[in-house]
């Protein structure tokens, strides 16, 4: 009832508001920046605000449980109709989806645009982040609020604010920095009111968003009783703290240092810390950007023992090696500089066969960008170097290629990793990730036959360069649709700050299902208070 309530919630946008967002975006765009490729005031009548009637005909409609030939026609918005053969008057759109796949669009879980963090602010923001993820088939994203000075109602607005000049559909999860009665009572109203149903606790970045053990667990309880998924940061922050001594002592300042500070071990320490700690509250579990071999057999024994546990792997771990890290020229190992770091090859493949196999569940990018003038704020200290790497624009293209085109996993799978199963887990499912009849109209058609390169030259994130540069491969987003529209045709960008909606997320998803009785099977099992006798003097 209450997961009815919000779906149509979140349908009430206002495009009045958004028309208003837009004047004063464009209005506050600096001298010099190009807007090319991006709607403009007096732009041409596709531009955005208003409805659109759509047919795509012929292709390949690919849902997470099961793939089949149909049209898929879309009004105001919404998917009306899911079958073959739909006729339409002659003011629809149609686009000919013939031996291509029509499928949800994808819905990244782990973004961070706008971020404060480490000294500076992620380059990407709410418009141009969210521009690359449409020109590279992402529809929704749910980006982390950071408290401000522990506060979560402050953190909220200002990242509301910082919304404002949205072009696509994003939630919100929230990091929890700090503990006591207030930032708990404040969890209650995140989670009643202002949609969010996730929190995340950081057990890294000692001396900053680091969390204690002791509120790692207050932070489950609170978790559990709301019905909110706890998710983690999973590498020991304190004996991160002693690595990255250990390196300058040797003189290692480089990038590479960042790598050798926090090896594998921590984060499989720290993972199954977390792990067990959820296991003695019972509440589910979600492990966020899993690096490692080592976290990610953590999660797999959890979920074979029947624990609620969640991994999500991130593009980067998924494609990449350390080995970049090593590279002479600053700018370019410094790029690959992120937490947990890009591991030695081999950690990667083992990422990919724990995705195709079900151990992992769903991919996110963890797109945290910054340019390298940035990055070189740690040009003599690799521990100045700002933590994080692009991915939002290359998801989709590099996960097809990767898992599906090499055989690895069926192209039901790569619906379910790159979108329905975040979908699920967020409880917003079949409102995003799914093509039904009244699912949200955010579809991409991917021609298989197609190929793509990715190129700082032709990306659409504001930054300066590129952690996938020069990559190539099979599959194409060729078309995106956002909210009805078509945001992304034939190379070109249609995109309208304001347009973006908030989408708010209930609580008790499907991972809280049973809870309950797992709790009462506990209590059942205990034996205990014994009824004794008075002990005799
Ligand atoms: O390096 C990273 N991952 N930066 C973003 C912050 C985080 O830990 O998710
Ligand atoms: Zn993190
Ligand atoms: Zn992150």
């Amino acid at each position: 009832m209450a997961a009815k309530a919000t779906f149509s919630a979140n349908r009430r946008s206002s495009r009045s508001d958004a028309f208003l967002v837009l004047v004063l975006f464009l209005l506050s765009i600096p001298e010099g920046h190009s807007l090319e490729g991006f709607c403009a005031v007096g732009g041409d009548s596709d531009c955005g605000l208003s409805s659109h009637k759509i047919l795509i005909k012929g292709g390949t409609v690919v849902n997470a449980h099961h793939k089949v030939v149909a049209d898929v026609y879309i009004e105001d918005g919404v998917i009306v109709s899911v079958r073959s053969n739909i006729r339409v008057a002659d003011d629809v759109k149609v686009i000919d989806a013939t031996g291509k796949y029509v499928m949800p669009g994808g819905i990244d879980p782990h973004t961070h645009l706008e971020m404060e963090f480490m000294g500076t602010v992620t380059i990407d923001d709410f418009f141009t982040g969210q521009a690359a993820a449409l020109a590279g088939g992402t529809t929704m994203h749910i980006d982390f609020v950071i408290p401000i000075n522990g506060n979560l109602s402050a953190g909220f607005e200002s990242y509301m604010n910082k919304a404002k000049k949205s072009a696509m559909d994003y939630g919100f999860h929230m990091a929890i920095t700090k503990w006591d009665d207030r930032v708990s009572k404040e969890m209650e109203v995140m989670v009643n009111e202002n949609g969010i149903n996730s929190f995340k606790f950081f057990m890294a970045y000692k001396g900053s968003l680091m969390i204690s053990d002791e509120l790692l667990l207050e932070g489950l309880k609170k978790c559990k009783s709301l019905g909110a998924i706890a998710m983690v940061h999973a590498e020991n922050g304190d004996a991160v703290a002693e690595g990255q001594k250990r390196m300058i002592e040797l003189g290692i300042t480089g990038p590479e240092g960042h790598a050798l500070s926090r090896p594998p071990v921590l984060e499989g320490e720290a993972t199954a810390r977390a792990i067990r700690l959820a296991n003695f509250v019972n509440t589910p579990l979600y492990v966020v950007h899993v690096m490692s071999v080592d976290a990610m057999e953590e999660i797999a024994k959890a979920r074979k023992a029947g624990q609620r546990v969640i991994g999500e792997p991130v593009v980067s771990g998924l494609i990449l090696d350390d080995s970049w890290l090593w590279h002479t020229d600053f700018t370019t190992a410094s790029k690959y500089v992120m937490s947990p770091p890009i591991r030695k090859s081999g950690h990667d493949k083992a990422l990919q066969a724990a995705l195709s196999t079900g151990v992992l569940q769903l991919v996110g990018t963890d797109h945290c960008t910054f340019n390298s003038t940035q990055k070189a704020f740690g040009s003599e200290d690799f521990r100045k170097i700002p933590n994080g790497v692009n991915g939002i624009e290359e998801r989709m293209h590099l996960v097809w290629n990767r898992m599906v085109e090499s055989g690895q996993m069926s192209v039901t799978d790569f619906v379910r990793v790159t979108s329905t199963e975040c979908a699920k887990i967020f409880n917003i499912y079949p409102q995003k990730g799914a093509i039904l009849e009244g699912s949200d109209a955010d579809i991409i058609i991917l021609n298989p036959n197609a190929s793509f390169k990715v190129a700082t030259a032709s990306h659409h994130s504001r930054t300066d360069t590129n952690v996938y540069e020069g990559m190539t491969g099979k599959g194409k987003v060729e078309v995106t649709i956002s909210q009805g529209r078509v945001v992304w045709e034939d190379g070109k960008l249609k995109v309208t700050p304001g347009s973006g909606r908030y989408i708010r997320m209930p609580p008790f998803g499907y991972r809280f299902d049973g809870i309950e009785k797992a709790d009462a099977a506990y209590l059942a099992s205990l034996n205990a208070p014994v009824r004794r006798t008075k002990a005799t003097a």
